[in-house]
């Protein structure tokens, strides 16, 4: 066998014949046999019009034509194609971009290939992939059209399935995304609308609580003996403990909005530490526990980036659970240093000898209202959030929190946060003075609430020149008239104005431009106290305050 690599087929691997020994139509009148009959035998649908007859009829069908459209050829010869458009119902389906580009296309005779709707002479519409060619006479001039129609109905419903799948998927991701957009706005919404009520009931209740308050210090100050002493000791007690539930809850509201604003400034640890430690000298000896407080030498002088006011909070957390918690034994509060992963830490151990908690509870010990009972007694006083809230404190500034904890035996809560030692060391704080130092200094203060201006008449009436005006016009008038050293203003003064209008009336007034204003305010809510002083009041008083508090402010001021 010869192998002549030159003549192979590179497809099929065979021997190509050479073209000499192929048989092929010699006269034009085979090829048009041969041709005619290609033709008629395709599969695709073939079509032929007549350019030159009026309305471009149809002078040749192929079979496969007549298979597609179900029409005898005497239906077909010498019609337009356009009857393919006539829709079961009478009408024509030819609002179609495909007709218009045909027209167009036969109308200057060029090629063009379309997707058309047609309808079957059963009525059945199918979709047209039609090719139209126009062929020219000798003259150049455009002479007949060839058409070739194929039926892609299943392609093009497929693809318009998979388009509707597309579109539903794409319809439902954007449903979902706008329910959460939405879902964001009603949690966004609902966070200001808490914020809005929290604040309000902070001064619903800090307001009565301020008089409450501070006239059983009015009472205690002007009883002769100690009939009421022990009435007094209650109001008081009962009263600081729902002011720190209603601080606990403001603390926890801010945290959870995200709009603590915490001021992480160098601060001793030991110092904070022994402050609160202090506070709970005889809450301890009264339950007869040793209260004791070690610290190691090189923790001394070991400081932190902290906000002392909520590493302060934190701690009272922690030692008051281990007063309460404890029946007998004692409760040691440790500061030390350490390191962790290679960063030194200053840590306190808050170590008790009390009940313990139970493993199963361990889990939920750091979430808002969990209090380890059945869920119907409360065995402990206290709102469940203590720890809650110590947590998110410690986060906050950077710090961590463990517990270690064996029922019955007793429980060591650690808070560690990472040294800062390159400051100095804070300086400490004047302590207040108890009777105001300037006599003959005239205050006027602004205020709507009768308890609040009764008790304050009743804390410096005696000691300094106090007037009152109840709302804000009586506010500016007063200042208009006359001198004063300090203003005292309530910021909500209910119809009578706002304690800011005041502020800023008085500071158009040559007279009063500089004189210090204070801000007095039940309004207690995240940022208040910045924003108070931004508007431009010098300084700001919580209600309710101490009496010691008070005082200390008005001297501060009155010195300046
Ligand atoms: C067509 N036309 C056509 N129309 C259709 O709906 N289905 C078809 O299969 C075909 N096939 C076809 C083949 C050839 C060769 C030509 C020249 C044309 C189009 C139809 O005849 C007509 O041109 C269009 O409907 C636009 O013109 P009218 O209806 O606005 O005159």
């Amino acid at each position: 066998m010869t192998n002549v690599p030159s003549d192979r087929n590179p497809n099929d691997g065979q021997p190509r014949p050479s073209y000499d020994r192929i048989d092929v139509p010699r006269s034009d009148a085979e090829v048009k046999d041969l041709l005619q009959r290609t033709i008629e035998a395709a599969n695709n649908s073939v079509v032929v019009t007549d350019m030159r007859q009026p309305d471009n009829p149809i002078i040749y069908v192929n079979q496969g034509f007549k298979a597609l459209t179900g029409y005898d050829e005497d239906e077909i010869l010498g019609r337009n194609c356009r009857f393919l458009q006539r829709h079961p119902d009478g009408t024509m389906d030819n609002d179609q971009a495909a007709v218009r580009a045909i027209r167009e296309a036969v109308k200057h005779g060029r090629y063009a290939r379309v997707v058309l709707r047609n309808y079957r002479k059963s009525g059945e519409m199918f979709w047209n992939e039609l090719y139209l060619t126009p062929i020219e006479d000798d003259d150049g001039a455009v002479r007949y059209f060839v058409g070739v129609q194929n039926d892609i109905t299943e392609r093009v419903e497929l693809n318009q399935s998979l388009e509707r799948r597309v579109e539903k998927r794409t319809n439902a991701l954007k449903e979902q995304r706008d329910e959460l957009e939405h879902a964001k706005e009603r949690a966004e919404a609902a966070n200001r609308a808490k914020s809005v009520f929290l604040a309000n009931m902070s001064h619903e209740i800090r307001t009565p609580l301020t008089a409450i308050l501070g006239l059983a210090d009015v009472i205690r100050a002007k009883s002769t003996d100690d009939t009421f002493e022990e009435h007094i000791s209650r109001i008081k007690a009962a009263g600081s403990r729902l002011m720190d539930t209603l601080s606990s809850l403001l603390t926890l509201a801010r945290i959870e909005a995200g709009s603590m604003d915490m001021e992480l400034e160098p601060a001793t640890v030991v110092d904070v530490a022994l402050e609160v430690t202090e506070l709970f000298r005889s809450n301890a000896e009264e339950n007869d526990l040793s209260l004791d407080f070690h610290v190691t030498p090189d923790a001394r002088d070991a400081v932190a980036q902290l906000d002392a006011g909520a590493l302060n909070s934190a701690l009272q957390n922690l030692i008051s659970n281990a007063v309460k918690f404890t029946d007998s034994g004692r409760v040691e509060v440790r500061v030390y240093t350490t390191t962790y992963e290679g960063t030194p830490y200053v840590a306190v151990d808050v170590e008790d000898t009390g009940v313990g908690i139970s493993e199963k509870f361990k889990p939920f010990l750091f979430e808002s209202f969990s209090q380890e009972s059945d869920g119907l007694t409360r065995e402990f006083d206290g709102s469940g959030l203590g720890l809650a809230i110590t947590k998110q404190l410690v986060e906050a500034m950077n710090g961590v929190i463990t517990v270690d904890s064996i029922i019955d035996v007793g429980s060591t809560f650690t808070i560690a946060f990472p040294r800062a030692d390159e400051h100095e060391r804070p300086t400490q704080e004047a302590p207040g003075t108890r009777p105001v130092d300037d006599r003959d200094a005239r205050v006027h203060l602004v205020e709507d609430n009768d308890n609040t201006v009764f008790l304050l008449q009743n804390l410096l009436g005696d000691q300094i020149d106090l007037s009152v005006s109840l709302n804000a016009a009586d506010a500016v008038q007063h200042a208009q008239n006359e001198d004063f050293d300090l203003f005292l203003i309530d910021i909500n003064l209910g119809a009578g104005g706002s304690g800011v209008e005041v502020l800023h009336r008085l500071r158009e007034m040559e007279r009063h431009a500089t004189t210090p204003a204070v801000a007095v305010t039940a309004v207690a809510m995240p940022g208040d106290r910045d924003k108070l002083l931004k508007q431009g009041f010098d300084d700001y008083l919580a209600k309710p305050f101490e009496a010691d508090d008070l005082i200390e402010m008005v001297n501060r001021h009155l010195e300046a």
